[in-house]
């Protein structure tokens, strides 16, 4: 089988090359799913078969052994294979970024940081366990009858458990046990016949020599929770002779939703439901310019502007917001107040130097968020030279052990969308997005990343925002290239201060992904 094996993973890299080079052409499955609410609620049971007949011959399915072997944490780059011009736009290469060496080998006492981190992602999964995580398997020809998942109980309160029966042979004494460690047991009603002690303790058991009363006594078993612990599972075990079962009890509040009254709307009210935020340094001419643009096609929708020039200039005008902040605060800390500030349902990401056209249309976003299960929509911005780009990435994490995570992110997207032709869903979207507030502000943006910084929200968001681009919802850019002598002195400022890279940012980006997301390696194309 070790054979058969091997001979797949060789299989499976000539596949890979083939794959690399298909991928190139198409960028992106053509699949449409739904993500309508609605259709979401698939009420499905998995049913899990383990067979521990080992000596039994098995046959390793080429395709599925290839996935697995792609799981892997390895810091490695594509090879150049050859070179054509324009090769790396048709074939582009993926490339390695070691966070190990990045980040430790300029670091004083690399050992420390390896430790710090160490011991902060411990109490992390700490944190964040629940007994809910453990695999339980329902064996095969028990004679118990239990629920396997879903039974909640909010922290202190009552619930029947749904669900328990015992299926078996007729004998002169039938007998349950119920054990947990969170809670009690209880009966809500008893049933003639049918004995029951441990009532009000952590086990209790039910006996009695008629089936057909035992099973209605199990109807009425009752579990208090009486461990305040929110946010965690009580493990039961459920037993009878012979057999033994356990199923989790999940001890958790409800969540509390945060809706906007944005008021009762026959159509989209923009100006109700949207405000548009944007950070600025130094471009006040870009700013009026984009300020005027959205005037001309949305007259009354809030605009909030997080400036952390050195000398601000006054920014007024109806329905704007202009918050000054403290000289070169940066740039993901003035989108962190430019979003906290917003009080709409929606906030759309602008920056300061977009111009809204006749293409640039709100309710299109709004219409995509309101219609799915989507959290974020990104649209497509167009350049002055008329390329247009929609900047879609997919990202992806594998376990690394001791060292950290591996970090992919990729050009493409998952899947188009069902209803909306022109929209594919993915991970990472351009800088002209809109989202939910509650869900971007939930995210955050890093105010440690002062200059260049995009991706790393679209990191953080990975498993919380649910993510959507399309093409039709266009941004003009004014344009970066600029002849030196044609350049003001606040765009020469504006260019030294944002393109210098310093070894500080250097360093404060390799920290964030080495420490605070915890990863060894990234690899991009
Ligand atoms: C049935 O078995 C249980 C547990 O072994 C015992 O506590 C109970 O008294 C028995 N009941 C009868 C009627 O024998
Ligand atoms: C749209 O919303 C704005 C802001 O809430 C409100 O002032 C305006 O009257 C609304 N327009 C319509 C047509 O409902």
């Amino acid at each position: 089988m070790h054979n058969t094996l091997k001979k797949s993973l060789v299989l499976g890299s000539v596949t890979v090359l083939l794959l690399v080079v298909f991928n190139a052409w198409s960028s992106g499955s053509h699949s449409e799913v739904d993500l309508s609410p609605l259709n979401q609620r698939l009420e499905g049971k998995v049913q899990k078969a383990v067979s521990d007949s080992h000596d039994i011959p098995c046959h390793v399915k080429k395709d599925v052994a290839w996935r697995l072997a792609q799981n892997t944490c390895e810091c490695v780059a594509d090879k150049e294979t050859f070179r054509l011009p324009f090769s790396n736009l048709l074939f582009p290469r993926v490339w390695a970024h070691n966070l190990d060496l990045a980040f430790l080998g300029s670091h004083p006492d690399p050992d420390d940081v390896k430790r710090h981190r160490a011991q902060e992602y411990s109490g992390f999964q700490r944190r964040s366990y629940s007994s809910a995580d453990l695999l339980i398997v329902a064996e095969a020809n028990s004679p118990l009858q239990y629920p396997t998942q879903g039974v909640v109980v909010r922290p202190l309160k009552t619930i029947i458990i749904p669900g328990l029966g015992l299926k078996e042979e007729t004998r002169p004494n039938h007998t349950v046990h119920l054990e947990a460690t969170l809670g009690t047991f209880d009966v809500a009603a008893t049933v003639d016949r049918v004995s029951v002690k441990g009532e009000g303790e952590n086990h209790i058991i039910l006996s009695s020599p008629r089936l057909s009363a035992l099973n209605r006594q199990l109807q009425f078993v009752t579990y208090t929770n009486t461990v305040f612990h929110p946010k965690t599972a009580d493990t039961v075990k459920f037993a009878t002779e012979g057999h033994q079962s356990f199923f989790t009890i999940r001890v958790e509040h409800g969540t509390v939703p945060k809706l906007y009254n944005s008021g009762y709307q026959k159509e989209y009210n923009i100006s109700a439901l949207v405000t548009i935020a944007t950070k600025t340094f130094l471009r006040y001419d870009k700013l009026r310019d984009l300020i005027a643009s959205i005037r001309q096609y949305y007259p009354t929708v809030a605009i909030v502007v997080a400036d952390d020039s050195e000398h601000p200039e006054p920014v007024r005008g109806p329905h704007i917001e202009h918050y000054i902040m403290p000289f070169g605060k940066g740039w993901f800390a003035g989108r962190n107040l430019a979003v906290s500030q917003v009080t709409t349902k929606y906030v759309l990401w602008v920056d300061d130097d977009f111009i809204f056209t006749a293409n640039t249309k709100l309710e299109k976003m709004v219409d995509i968020l309101e219609k799915t299960t989507l959290d974020m929509v990104g649209g497509a911005v167009r350049e002055v030279t008329g390329y247009t780009a929609t900047y879609r990435h997919t990202i992806s994490v594998d376990e690394g052990g001791e060292d950290g995570d591996c970090l992919h992110m990729r050009n493409g997207y998952h899947h188009f969308i069902k209803g909306f032709p022109n929209c594919v869903v993915a991970d990472a979207v351009i800088n002209f997005f809109m989202g939910r507030t509650d869900k971007v502000q939930q995210v955050g943006f890093n105010p440690r990343l002062a200059r260049a910084a995009h991706l790393e929200f679209f990191i953080d968001a990975l498993g919380s925002l649910h993510i959507g681009s399309c093409s039709d919802v266009v941004v003009g850019h004014a344009s970066k290239i600029k002849l030196p002598w044609t350049e003001t002195d606040a765009q020469k400022a504006y260019d030294k201060f944002r393109y210098s890279s310093t070894s500080d940012d250097t360093y404060t980006r390799n920290e964030n992904f080495y420490f605070k997301n915890r990863f060894k390696c990234m690899t991009s194309h």
